[in-house]
């Protein structure tokens, strides 16, 4: 429902809050937009609308401000994500301190800092972090949001955003009552801010190679996929080499930017910069998706693991389902080379031909081979072969070319159950996940592990989130990397296994 804007007007509104500011409003958020409009051209009066959108689309300091107010989310607390905030400490810190012995300087940066709890905690953990004493120290905060940011310089803070804040860090960082928490001097000493917009062009803000350290987290989540990819792209030029990216949970450099090398430590994701002599890979253009091409695969060699466990439910499935699991298909493999070779080298292993396909697959030196997508058919095929080590060499190699490939690392899970290291096969599935939290495949995978080892209540968990993935996965995901099987009988086998795991489909 319009109240302030008529339609063609609320969609320059967008397209301006887009263009200004980053901040993506999907048709749904349309009424949110107008709200805010009506309550602007109420308070300014006699302004025409077309008029105030002039001023948004000219980007006038005064009503981006208020629409920075009135638009952005602030939500933030101290000592967020304690996993982050580990990872910072005990990986980031001691790097940067080897990397800078020489200029004993540290630069840190928050960008979209909001009201300030995110810069003071790294400026708290600093001060507790061993080796500092005489270095220059010091964390930038900057958000577009002037409130928050008048919040953050007065450093005075309730309990809701303290709630992460332990009894100890309290009464060492904070001064006050219990109802106010003022942060002490030494900790603000070390922190600044400035109202910056991360989407205008900002010489001053991305000096080139300055920082350590950015925090950015939450902030890109609300941003259109291309402002996100411009944002990243200075902050990866603002990084000293070898520096460190932290973005929110909800948010990756899939498809953002190849630039950075994907960190896990701490049960946390993050990123560092590639260094001065590496070059950016392919990650940077497109979130990867298997090659539409592909036929289905066939269900694997008996094997201990996630092959047996197709292949043993396939039976069941298909009693289940009434008929087949995999769609039938016969191929006649096609001359030698091209992308084609590699689909009938699939089609091939599905009908269980693992010779014919590995000869085809043995005219195409993996060396040779620089397209991540035609590597990942060629490892498919390799694991569905019964050759593990050749399959992992391969996802290797997708990895080399595209470190962001969730679907690489789903395929690795695959080969590291395969060598029975369960704990390898669940870290790739994590890696995979939180690259596509969409991917329904390892969490079937993590489920279908968690039931053999016993774990029925971790078992019902990944199996029902399987399940719900399911219904929206990629079409061509499935058919490449479904072990043979179709959407619907994936489904179904998430069904039996979460019906045996003692839960409710
Ligand atoms: C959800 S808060 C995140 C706070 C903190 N980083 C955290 O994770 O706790 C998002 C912040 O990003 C800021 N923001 C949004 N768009 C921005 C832009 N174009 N430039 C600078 N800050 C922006 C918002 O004003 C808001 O304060």
């Amino acid at each position: 429902m319009t109240l302030g804007l008529r339609g063609d007007e609320l969609e320059r509104l967008r397209v301006a809050v887009a263009a200004r500011l980053g901040l993506h409003f999907d048709d749904t958020k349309l009424d949110d937009l107008d709200a805010v409009a009506a309550k602007r051209l109420g308070a300014l009066r006699h302004v025409p609308a077309g008029v105030w959108l002039g001023r948004v689309e000219a980007g006038d300091p005064e009503e981006l401000a208020f629409l920075a107010e009135r638009l952005t989310v602030g939500e933030t607390y101290f000592f967020r994500n304690g996993n982050d905030l580990r990872a910072f400490a005990e990986v980031v810190v001691p790097a940067r301190l080897a990397a800078r012995d020489g200029e004993r300087r540290l630069r840190f940066l928050s960008a979209g800092c909001s009201s300030g709890e995110e810069p003071y905690t790294l400026a708290m953990l600093l001060q507790d972090a061993p080796g500092l004493a005489g270095w220059d120290v010091s964390v930038r905060g900057v958000d577009v949001n002037p409130a928050a940011l008048e919040r953050a310089r007065a450093g005075r803070y309730g309990e809701w955003s303290l709630r992460q804040t332990s009894a100890e860090a309290r009464a060492r960082f904070f001064e006050g009552t219990d109802r106010e928490f003022t942060v002490r001097p030494a900790v603000r000493a070390m922190v600044s801010f400035d109202q910056r917009n991360l989407v205008a062009e900002d010489p001053a803000l991305w000096t080139p190679g300055a920082y350590d350290a950015i925090f950015c987290r939450n902030v890109t989540m609300y941003f259109a996929p291309e402002v996100s990819r411009r944002v990243v792209d200075r902050i990866a030029a603002s990084l000293a080499p070898g520096g460190f990216l932290f973005l929110g949970h909800a948010e990756t450099l899939r498809g953002v930017s190849g630039r950075f090398h994907l960190r896990h430590s701490h049960d946390t994701f993050y990123y560092q910069l590639r260094g001065a002599g590496e070059d950016a890979v392919s990650g940077a253009v497109a979130p990867r998706r298997a090659p539409a091409a592909a036929p289905p695969l066939a269900a694997a060699p008996a094997d201990p693991g996630w092959p047996e466990a197709i292949r043993a439910a396939s039976a069941r499935v298909a009693a289940i389902t009434g008929g087949a699991s995999a769609p039938g298909h016969s191929a006649t493999p096609p001359p030698p080379g091209g992308p084609l070779q590699l689909a009938a080298a699939l089609d091939l292993a599905r009908q269980e031909r693992y010779a014919d396909a590995l000869a085809l697959l043995a005219a195409r030196p993996l060396e040779a081979e620089t397209d991540p997508d035609a590597l990942l058919l060629r490892a498919v095929v390799l694991a569905s072969s019964g050759d593990p080590a050749g399959a992992e060499a391969a996802c290797a190699r997708v990895l080399a070319l595209d470190e962001l490939s969730a679907e690489a690392h789903y395929v690795m899970a695959l080969c590291r159950e395969h060598a029975r290291d369960a704990e390898g096969a669940r870290n790739q599935d994590h890696y995979a996940l939180y690259l596509d939290p969409t991917f329904a495949l390892p969490r079937l995978h993590l489920g279908l592990m968690a039931q053999r080892a016993g774990e029925r209540e971790k078992a019902r968990g990944e199996l029902s989130r399987a399940l719900a993935l399911l219904a929206g996965e990629d079409a061509s995901r499935v058919l490449l990397l479904g072990g043979g099987f179709s959407r619907d009988a994936l489904a179904e086998l998430c069904r039996a296994e979460l019906r045996a795991a003692g839960g409710e489909p």
